[in-house]
């Protein structure tokens, strides 16, 4: 269990009284429990079904264990009465019911079943997967990206943004109300520092070319003068109080600089495909501040110290170390911020969940900022708030991601050097002949091929994991890969650029155990966004779709789809390499990555 808020128990919880989308997923379900009923033996409160083995020919099983003992008879007994008294009506999408050992089997009607999920991905086409009815429009708030201003974006920015990006997708396919917030990084004494800085040397870092650098530079510079100077952190300190008060220069100058970052984050929100609901800066937050900390003081969660600080200590059983605040000197904290930000959404939103995309590092932040929440009285937001906490980034040698020696890596430079390679790539499969990509496609394509593979190497296992990059791994066309998953898709359209299949296909025809092993999981999407939305798991969607694309490709090297044996066949399959485009591409979709037509 890596960390206490991935606990499934912790998990938004599926309103039972609502029936679900009737997916033939769900409908299967329905099916098996009705004819266990229907025999007399067991009640429809007693089944629970489950997934058989992969080596088990079967689509659901009953386990009879407890029922058994309930009847007082042995498992084996137990499930073959069952399974002789089972009758299966017309027109179901179960087709056998048989018994094996403790378990009641049940395996789909081949046809029926192939004719069903190429019907409802038709119908579904773009929404296909999705449930409104789990979030029931219920809000719920996911924090993301989040990077500071006067700095650039690194890794950890990046993880988040895809991260939070993809939890945005799921849960408003399950139907919440989601609202994306940036919690952008833009108040504290750093903008003291600039403020400083600008101001002693005249400077104009807005005129540089890459004014972001500057500003990196300036802050740099100032805080390594100070170790000679303490005189200079004063006047930073007295800048940072300027700003709060309000002093026309100051406030005018900061918001140049959170100006001209936000130029340069838009960039990459842009080339990522993000966009947020809200984009609430800590300096939001600064007019809740001072009542937050007079409430925790109040409601004696903090105390005053005799210099003037207020401290919280959260006491021996907690295991939390004491926090402040507010600093001697008046100023507020980071925990400070976060505890107003918290009720701030808790007033405005009362949101089922409230949901922080942020690095592993900063679990202890959370931790005391949830618990003060607690203290203050706010005990349903703090339960309903979660850290979902994510690891470093290491390269192909395990070691914490760096491109340029010592220095952090920017994410602007992992998508460059991504989409860099993706065109060497792309080049050399055109000088070869292995694509149809034509000359102007090049750019796009690339860009695509580049930032799928950077965001698919990171949600395709738990976010919790630190993740490993190798370029020459991720980028690769084969293995559980973005480049894997678009490759595939790109197949499919090519497929249906020489032959789109007619309406009306004889997709009953589709009971070859390919064609069965690619309906079977293009069925399995609707499951596995509800799970991804209960976990806040988008690697449960990354596995779906990589599953999906591996028994496509098994599908097509063995069945011919454009020379199939009879016409009626080759438009069922047809329509299957329609349904598994449209299951790719909303796979792909739900974790922020561009399906292309070409590849
Ligand atoms: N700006 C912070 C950073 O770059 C992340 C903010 C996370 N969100 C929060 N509510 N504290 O590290």
């Amino acid at each position: 269990m890596p960390d206490a808020n991935f606990d499934s128990s912790r998990s938004v919880p599926t309103p039972q009284a609502v029936p679900l989308a009737a997916y033939a997923h769900d409908r299967l379900r329905a099916e098996a429990t009705e004819i266990l009923a229907a025999t007399g033996l067991v009640t429809r409160e007693s089944v629970t079904l489950a997934l058989p083995k992969p080596s088990i020919p079967a689509d659901l099983a009953f386990p009879v264990f407890a029922a058994a003992k309930a009847a007082g008879q042995n498992p084996g007994d137990f499930s073959q009465r069952l399974a002789d008294a089972a009758v299966v009506p017309e027109g179901m999408l179960i087709g056998a019911v048989t018994a094996q050992g403790g378990f009641v089997n049940f395996a789909v009607h081949p046809a029926a079943f192939a004719a069903a999920v190429i019907e409802e991905v038709e119908a579904g086409g773009a929404a296909y997967g999705n449930d409104k009815i789990v979030g029931a429009g219920q809000k719920t708030v996911v924090e993301f990206s989040s990077p500071n201003i006067a700095r650039k974006m690194h890794v950890g920015h990046l993880r988040s943004t895809v991260i939070g990006h993809s939890l945005v997708k799921i849960l408003a396919a399950l139907g919440y109300d989601v609202i994306s917030d940036n919690h952008l990084g833009d108040w504290g004494t750093q903008f003291g520092t600039l403020l400083a800085a600008i101001d002693n040397d005249h400077l104009t870092p807005w005129d540089d070319p890459d004014p972001v650098q500057s500003l990196v530079e300036v802050y740099a510079r100032f805080n390594s003068a100070a170790k000679d100077d303490p005189t200079l952190m004063d006047s930073a300190r007295a800048w940072f109080k300027r700003l709060e008060d309000g002093d026309p220069w100051a406030r005018q100058t900061w918001q140049r600089l959170i100006d001209l970052t936000l130029v340069e984050f838009d960039k990459t929100y842009r080339r990522l495909g993000v966009a947020f609901d809200t984009t609430h800066g800590e300096s939001y937050f600064e007019p809740m501040l001072a009542p937050v900390v007079q409430e925790a003081l109040d409601k004696k969660v903090a105390h005053i110290e005799p210099g003037g600080a207020v401290v919280v200590e959260f006491g021996e059983e907690s295991r939390l170390p004491s926090c402040l605040l507010r600093k001697t000197d008046g100023a507020t904290l980071y925990q400070t911020r976060d505890a107003a930000t918290c009720l701030y959404r808790w007033r405005e939103y009362a949101p089922v969940r409230n949901i922080y995309v942020v690095g592993a590092e900063q679990k202890l932040h959370f931790q005391q900022v949830f618990e003060i929440v607690r203290r203050m009285g706010y005990k349903e937001i703090a339960d309903r708030s979660i850290h979902i906490a994510f690891g470093a980034i290491v390269d192909a040698g395990g070691q914490r991601f760096s491109m340029r020696k010592g220095t952090a890596i920017f994410l602007e430079e992992v998508l460059d050097e991504a989409v860099t390679r993706a065109r060497a790539l792309m080049q050399a499969s055109m000088a070869e002949g292995r694509t149809e990509i034509t000359p102007e496609e090049v750019d796009s394509v690339s860009e695509m091929l580049g930032i799928g593979a950077v965001i698919y190497a990171d949600l395709y296992q738990g976010p919790e994991r630190g993740i490993k990059f190798d370029w020459d791994k991720i980028l690769a066309n084969e293995g559980n890969t973005g480049a894997y998953l678009q490759y595939t898709h790109a197949r499919c359209r090519s497929i249906l650029r020489k032959a789109l299949p007619a309406p009306g296909a004889e997709t009953l025809l589709l009971v070859s155990p390919e064609e069965q092993a690619v309906l079977k999981q293009l069925s399995r999407l609707p499951h596995a966004i509800r799970e991804a939305g209960a976990n806040f798991a988008p690697s449960t969607v990354a596995d779906w779709t990589y599953n999906l694309a591996k028994a496509f490709n098994d599908f097509y090297h063995s069945c011919p789809v454009l020379k199939a044996e009879t016409s009626g066949l080759r438009e069922a399959r047809l329509a299957l390499v329609a349904a598994v485009a449209q299951g790719l591409k909303n796979g792909l979709g739900l974790l922020g990555i561009g399906a292309p037509e070409r590849m």
